[in-house]
């Protein structure tokens, strides 16, 4: 069955269009659908929404921080096992997993540190609903 998951590019990296078209043939080789694509910076309480889950956490913060210091691009992709798929392509959340475990993934490739990791996706579809109705207000 198709599903949707919300992929997003983070401020770091989402100005660099080199990364954006790599990306998005990517997205399109491993038959996944573009359904929407937004630049824009998020508001801090559209951020805090989005992370409610790690509020508390020691990184929060600096989460919230580096997340609204400029423009992300998000994406709403729709595919067979999309949320899988997508959390595959960027690779593990932690560089160092990244680097060792999984060279060809995007994080692996373009990340900068644990927080500053340049890619997000949906860890369920409940959290792709919630996501997409934050980034994209209810798309
Ligand atoms: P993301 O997929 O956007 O979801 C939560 C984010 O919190 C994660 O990517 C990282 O940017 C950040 N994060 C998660 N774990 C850590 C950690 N151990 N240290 C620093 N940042 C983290």
């Amino acid at each position: 069955m198709k599903n949707r998951t919300l992929g997003l590019i983070k401020p770091q990296l989402a100005g660099n269009k080199t990364i954006i078209d790599n990306v998005e043939a990517e997205i399109r080789r491993h038959g996944l659908e573009i359904i929407a694509t937004k630049h824009f910076k998020p508001s801090k309480s559209q951020l805090e929404r989005f992370y409610a889950d790690h509020k508390g956490k020691f990184f929060y913060d600096r989460l919230i921080l580096t997340m609204g210091s400029g423009d992300v691009r998000a994406y709403i992709l729709e595919g067979e096992n999309v949320i899988t798929k997508w959390r595959e392509l960027i690779g593990p959340t932690k560089l160092y997993l990244a680097k060792y475990s999984h060279p060809d993934t995007f994080r692996s490739k373009f990340g900068l540190s644990d927080t500053r990791n340049g890619f997000h996706g949906s860890g369920n579809e409940n959290e792709a609903i919630n996501e997409i109705n934050v980034m994209f207000d209810k798309y």
